[in-house]
C-alpha cells in the first residue's frame, strides 16, 4: 500500500517552511497532509513555526517565546525563501488547523521552550478540539513527558515519539550556511555534524570570540538548538542528556518503557539506515510509524526510506516522493 505522504514544515523544498504558503502548497501538490510546529509567545498565543529564534528566517533578531504576537505577526517570515514568498506572516494554530481540515492528517509537533509553560499541552489540545480534529491530529515531541500528558487528558489524540541522534540536529540547515558563506565540507560543519558536534556547539556558544564575527548568526543559531535539547530533557544536564541519547540507541526498548500508551513512533531517517529492520519491528510491536528527515534528503534517502514500505513518510519533497511512487507504479 502507499504510504501517506506528510509534508514537512509544509511543502518546504519549494515555499518557505510552516507558512501558510507552505501548507497550501503541499495540499496542492497532493500531501496527504502536513506536519508543523507549535511554539508559545510571549503573550500566550501558539504560533506555528520550528525556530526559537527569528533571525534566520526573518532577518530580525528576536526570540518566538520573548516576542508578542503582535510583535512577531509584524516580521516576514517568507522572503528568506524567494522574492515571490515576501509578506508571508507566522501563522497561528488556528490558521493551520483550518488548512488541514479537508486532508487526511496533520502532524503538530509541540516545541516546548525550557519549562515556562506548563499548560502547555492543554492548550494546544484546545486548539485541536476547537477545530474538532481530534480523529485527524498527531501530536508529536521530542519531549515525552508531554505526551504522557496529552494521553492523561485526551487519550483519543494520538501520539508520537520522535527520534534522532545529536549530530543531524547540530549541523545547520543547507540555507543558513550559505548564508554564512559556509560550503559543504567546511571543517566547521563536519565537526558540528561529528560525534563530538554537541561539545563543539557548547564551546562556541560559551566562547562566541572563538568564531568569526560574521558567523554571529551561527552563535545565535547554535544557542537555539542547544535550548531547543534543554527544553526536551527538562532539568537534566548535558552529561545526563547524552546519556538519554544513548539509552535510545534502542528505540524500540526505550519506548515500551514509557507509562502512557504512544501510538506512533517517528524515526529520523538517518537511524532507519542504521537498522533497517526497525520500522518492521515497531510495527510487529503495536506501534504505528512515521520516518521524518533532518535537512535536505536526496531522492537516494527517500527511495530508501521507501523501501522499508512505512506506513506513513514524513518529508521536505512531497512532490519528489509523488514522483518516486509514481515511477514504480509505471514500472
Ligand atoms: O516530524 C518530526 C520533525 O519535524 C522533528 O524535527 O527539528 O524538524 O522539528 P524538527
Ligand atoms: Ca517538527
Amino acid at each position: 500500500m502507499r504510504p501517506l505522504i506528510i509534508a514537512h514544515r509544509g511543502a518546504s523544498n519549494l515555499a518557505p517552511e510552516n507558512t501558510l504558503a507552505s501548507f497550501r502548497l503541499a495540499k496542492e501538490l497532493g500531501a496527504d497532509g502536513f506536519e508543523c510546529d507549535v511554539q508559545l509567545t510571549k503573550d500566550h498565543k501558539l504560533v506555528i513555526a520550528h525556530d526559537f529564534f527569528t533571525d534566520a528566517h526573518t532577518g530580525v533578531k528576536g526570540d518566538i517565546y520573548d516576542m508578542t504576537f503582535d510583535e512577531l505577526r509584524q516580521l516576514d517570515f517568507g522572503k528568506w525563501k524567494s522574492p515571490e514568498y515576501e509578506g508571508e506572516k507566522i501563522p497561528t494554530i488556528e490558521e493551520v488547523l483550518d488548512i488541514g481540515k479537508d486532508m487526511k492528517m496533520m502532524h503538530i509537533e509541540l516545541k516546548p521552550y525550557l519549562d515556562r509553560d506548563a499548560d502547555f499541552p492543554e492548550r494546544v489540545i484546545d486548539a485541536v478540539v476547537n477545530a474538532h480534529m481530534e480523529d485527524k491530529v498527531i501530536l508529536t515531541s521530542f519531549q515525552y513527558g508531554l505526551l504522557g500528558r496529552i494521553k492523561e487528558i485526551r487519550p483519543e489524540i494520538r501520539t508520537a515519539a520522535l527520534f534522532l541522534n545529536t549530530e543531524s540536529s547540530l549541523c545547520p540547515p543547507t540555507a543558513l550556511w550559505e548564508d554564512l558563506g559556509l560550503t559543504n565540507g567546511d571543517p566547521l560543519l563536519e565537526e558540528l555534524s561529528g560525534p563530538q558536534g554537541l561539545e563543539k556547539a557548547v564551546s562556541i556558544v560559551e566562547n562566541p570570540d572563538s568564531v568569526d564575527e560574521e558567523n554571529g548568526l551561527l552563535v545565535r543559531y547554535l544557542n537555539d538548538r542547544l535550548t531547543a535539547l534543554s527544553s526536551n530533557y527538562p532539568g537534566k544536564n548535558l552529561v545526563e542528556i547524552l546519556q538519554q541519547y544513548y539509552y535510545q540507541t534502542d528505540m524500540l526498548k526505550y519506548v515500551s518503557q514509557f507509562d502512557f500508551p504512544l501510538d506512533y513512533v517517528g524515526p529520523e531517517y538517518h537511524v532507519c539506515f542504521r537498522d533497517t529492520t526497525l520500522l518492521q519491528r515497531a510495527v510487529e510491536m503495536g506501534y504505528h510509524v512515521a520516518p521524518w528527515p533532518v535537512g535536505d534528503e536526496s531522492r537516494r534517502d527517500l527511495r530508501s526510506v521507501l523501501k522499508q514500505n512505512p506506513e506513513i513518510i514524513v518529508t521536505n519533497k512531497p512532490e519528489i516522493v509523488m514522483a518516486i511512487l509514481q515511477g514504480q507504479k509505471a514500472q
